[in-house]
């Protein structure tokens, strides 16, 4: 079995990360809103990164890559909008359409559920998918998540939310 390992998002992803996000561009428009054209630069990049870190550094952001042997980023996914009064977070994650299959999803958003708990104190993850994403679907049931019954007036919508509860760690930190 191949080797991967997870880490945090550094200033000095810039092209690994565009090579990443280009090569899986026309994938992950498939099953997840797409990018502003202007992100698909260097620079464009970059300031993605930029702004990522500096949230992270306010405690509103947890952001983290997944590579393989090579130090090729193969995944991606982040804690987002961490917000401490309400103790919650989103969690979003996009493997690379080649590594897809092999648990990636399910280990990164793992590894973001124990940062959530230890590191974070939240007590609920939230996350948003589309309806037909039963991939994305089956790694959150796995890491147990839990669907969100919609009210009748947003049957209609695309999208569904799941939502897991979480048991901070008081210890840590
Ligand atoms: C969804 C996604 C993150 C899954 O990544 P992954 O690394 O393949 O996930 P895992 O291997 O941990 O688990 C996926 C599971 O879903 C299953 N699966 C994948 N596509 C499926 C489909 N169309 N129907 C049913 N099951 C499916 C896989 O077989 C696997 O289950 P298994 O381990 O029992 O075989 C990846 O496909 C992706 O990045 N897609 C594009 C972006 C995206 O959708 N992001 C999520 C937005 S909410």
């Amino acid at each position: 079995m191949k080797a991967f390992r997870i880490r945090e998002l550094k200033s000095s992803d810039a092209q690994a990360l565009l090579a990443f996000e280009i090569r899986n561009r026309e994938w992950f428009e498939s099953h997840i809103d797409a990018r502003d054209p202007s992100f698909y630069s260097m620079q464009g990049v970059a300031e993605h990164i930029e702004g990522y870190l500096s949230d992270f550094a306010i405690g509103a952001w947890h952001p983290i890559v997944i590579e393989d042997g090579s130090g090729t980023i193969v995944g991606r996914a982040n804690l987002k909008g961490i917000n401490q009064s309400t103790g919650s977070a989103e969690v979003g994650y996009r493997m690379g359409r080649d590594t897809c299959g092999q648990g990636l999803a399910t280990q990164a958003l793992r590894h973001l559920i124990e940062q959530a708990q230890s590191r974070w104190q939240l007590t609920q993850l939230v996350a948003y998918v589309f309806k037909e994403n039963a991939g994305s679907r089956k790694v959150l049931a796995r890491c147990g998540f839990v669907l969100e019954q919609p009210s009748s007036n947003e049957a209609s919508e695309a999208e569904c939310r799941f939502v897991r509860a979480l048991n901070p760690d008081l210890n840590a930190r």
